[in-house]
């Protein structure tokens, strides 16, 4: 049996623009906060996954519903040769599509992109053995720094964008993403991003606030990857975790409240923090969606809905999207004469 599989690496010592940058405007901005991509190393990494199977957390096994249900749909309307998964994680989901593209005949190339390298060698492994013939190119990066390395597709691409982390993205930094990722789709390239949608902010709020406290776990990692990768001298378990839904922006902010007065070092950094009793720092922002709201971003990033797929609830919708078309010379040149006449 062939098996492909080829990783690179486009983090590690010569990134420099990464954590040690982002922890120094983050924390020295006058409303603290890190981005989320920072949660995963392999233990953040582990606690996802263990979130995606708590009973309070719906996205998951939603997402995983509608693809069980419209994985051969989005197989028959893309006819991909390739699928780019930005945000890969484990992939648990996205077998359901790759065994329908499978079916179809069409699926040559899977491209896993995720800052957690162990995560991507792993999952590439696995699944270059599960769909023989299966070219895997990994990619451990950045995807808002790196998608310049994807390279030609190998023919009809879907970018897919599992997981509801398209929400992580503030709103005016989202179109801009989507722009960018749209280009990379080509004339016939599909978009497919995985978006929880808005519903009632308690029901919310439960898959952020586990009872089992995992999440609040997760949220606490992010000043171990600090303390360990530049030498910081965070106390997590002096932050509680924090996650509420905003109502006007319909979005959950999860944050860390420091519990007293505290005075954190950054040694690599040579930086010295203060935060105050009950200050708070933003960790994450996770946006919901309406059918509307999805619509707009769509129409700003020059990409036009092909099918919203959802299940029965509404819980959690899956989008499907397409490149505007560019009208080429002669089509535009015969509607001006057309005008004229
Ligand atoms: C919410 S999890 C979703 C994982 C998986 N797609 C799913 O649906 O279960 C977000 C994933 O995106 C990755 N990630 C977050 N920010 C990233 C970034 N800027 N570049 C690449 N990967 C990123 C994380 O490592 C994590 O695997």
């Amino acid at each position: 049996m062939r098996v492909s599989v080829e990783v690179r690496s486009f983090l590690g010592p010569g990134d420099d623009s990464s954590l040690a940058d982002d922890v120094l405007d983050g924390l020295t901005r006058p409303f603290k906060e890190l981005p989320p991509k920072h949660f995963y190393d392999d233990i953040g990494a582990q606690l996802f996954d263990r979130i995606c199977e708590l009973p309070e957390y719906y996205p998951t096994r939603t997402e995983r519903l509608i693809l069980a249900e419209h994985s051969s749909d989005i197989a028959a309307l893309t006819r991909a040769a390739e699928l780019v998964e930005l945000g890969s994680g484990t992939a648990a989901k996205t077998r359901l599509l790759l065994s329908a593209l499978a079916d179809a005949g069409t699926l040559r190339r899977y491209v896993p992109v995720d800052v957690t390298e162990g995560v991507i060698r792993a999952t590439g492994a696995i699944l270059a053995t599960e769909y023989p013939g299966l070219d895997v190119h990994g990619i451990v990066g950045d995807f808002e720094r790196h998608l310049g390395h994807l390279g030609p597709s190998a023919g009809p691409r879907i970018v897919a964008m599992l997981g509801g982390t398209i929400g992580n993205f503030t709103p005016g930094a989202r179109r801009r993403f989507l722009r960018d990722v749209g280009r990379l789709l080509g004339p016939d390239g599909a978009l497919l991003i995985g978006v929880d949608l808005v519903k009632d902010p308690a029901r919310i709020e439960a898959a952020y606030n586990d009872a089992a406290g995992v999440t609040a776990q997760f949220n606490r990692n992010v000043l171990q990857v600090v303390n360990r990768e530049l030498r910081a001298d965070f106390e997590p378990d002096e932050f509680d975790h924090v996650a509420f839904f905003d109502r006007d922006h319909e979005w959950i902010e999860m944050r860390l409240r420091a519990r007293r007065r505290m005075t954190v070092h950054v040694a690599d950094l040579a930086l010295t923090v203060t935060f105050a009793m009950r200050e708070e720092l933003r960790t994450e922002i996770s946006a919901k969606f309406t059918p509307r709201r999805l619509a707009a971003d769509f129409a700003a990033s020059r990409l036009e809905p092909i099918e919203l797929f959802t299940d029965p609830d509404g819980l959690f919708g899956l989008a499907l999207a397409r490149p505007v078309a560019t009208p080429r010379f002669g089509a535009a040149h015969r509607r001006v004469s057309a005008a004229a006449a």
